[in-house]
């Protein structure tokens, strides 16, 4: 007798677990038969299926479908339980990823000690289920650091936040997001189908807030407008969810109802703008570190961008 050739392509986790799922449902049917003492012919002949088919279900080498196993459920009686098993499993392989957002943050971060102090204090010391939601609020102007900043400590707090992180730029500097096509895009990330998420911002809302009852996630709300296109986006109070707001404005609405932690970022200092530079540039360029003084990030990018360009021009003239 020929022995089957087993493939030796590796199986993805999907496949394995498919194979696992189809495995653990035939071996409930097995089961359930068997108490009922019922043969695998008389099922067989009851559910109009042959019996080699259902002896292959019963193995895990075919799945067994949900209009099956009702069948076979009211045959073997309620206790069986198949066709919420088949449900369970549908549900399971349906189940949408967890959000994980955050984009990445600049892998060459310098400076911002005291600020990111103060924010893992906080974080350790707001704990899951007080009243309100915990805010962490960063403002400044543009390009002085309020998102890179929130992306190290989040990263940092990853496992505070099991449930998933969601992250939305509403778009501050230039064109305003609509709060409710962000909770449109928050809601389908939490494994809800668009056409029923509904239209209105503050059902939406109310959903988003329901689905986030209880759970574990950040909400990074980047480069936010204003007030009112902020609190739609909140979760709501218990659980241990958080959530951290950038904006260039002051966001007083915000600031007098959720209480949050609040900081506002100036310009590095000269020590830490010079590290920045001479981080950038290396050895590429004619850095006088005497020279730097207190700058924002975004201006150290730049120069560092024009030292890098001029030392790779050639020498005009002579
Ligand atoms: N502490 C830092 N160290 C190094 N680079 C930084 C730092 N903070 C910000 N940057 C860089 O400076 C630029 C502006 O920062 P960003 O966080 O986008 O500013 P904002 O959100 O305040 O407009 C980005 O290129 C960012 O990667
Ligand atoms: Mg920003």
């Amino acid at each position: 007798m020929k022995t089957p050739i087993r493939s030796t392509q590796p199986t993805s986790a999907l496949e394995d677990e498919a194979t696992g799922c189809c495995r653990s449902l035939g071996a409930a049917l097995r089961s359930a038969r068997l108490r009922r003492n019922i043969s695998l012919r008389e099922l067989a002949r009851r559910v109009h299926y042959s019996h080699t088919y259902l002896s292959k279900i019963e193995r895990g080498d075919k799945a067994l479908t949900l209009p099956l196993a009702e069948q076979c459920d009211e045959i073997l009686g309620p206790d069986s339980n198949l066709a919420a098993l088949v449900q369970r499993a549908q549900l399971a392989r349906t189940r949408w990823p967890r959000p994980r957002q955050l984009p990445a943050g600049p892998s060459l971060f310098v400076g911002r000690e005291a600020e990111l102090a103060s924010a893992r204090a906080w974080s350790r010391t707001r704990r899951a289920g007080e009243a309100g939601v915990p805010i962490l609020a960063v403002h400044g102007p543009a390009g002085i650091g309020k998102t890179a900043l929130v992306l190290r400590w989040a990263a940092e707090q990853a496992e505070r936040f099991p449930d998933g992180t969601l992250f939305a730029d509403l778009g501050g500097g230039g064109r305003r997001v609509d709060p409710a096509v962000v909770l449109r895009g928050f809601v389908a990330a939490l494994g809800i189908e668009r056409h029923r998420i509904p239209q209105d911002v503050r059902e939406s809302a109310a959903l988003f807030r329901s689905l986030l009852h209880g759970a574990r996630t950040l909400v990074v709300l980047d480069s936010a407008v204003d007030d009112e296109q902020v609190i739609p986006l909140l979760p709501g109070a218990g659980g241990g969810n958080s959530v951290a707001i950038t904006s260039r404005e002051r966001l007083t609405t915000v600031h007098a109802r959720f209480d949050p932690l609040r900081i506002t970022l100036g310009r590095l200092p000269p020590a830490k703008a010079a590290e920045l530079l001479h981080s950038l540039v290396g050895g590429g360029g004619d850095v006088q570190a005497g020279r730097v003084g207190w700058a924002s990030p975004e201006e150290i990018r730049s120069a560092a961008y024009d030292l890098l360009n001029r030392s790779r021009q050639p020498e005009v003239g002579g």
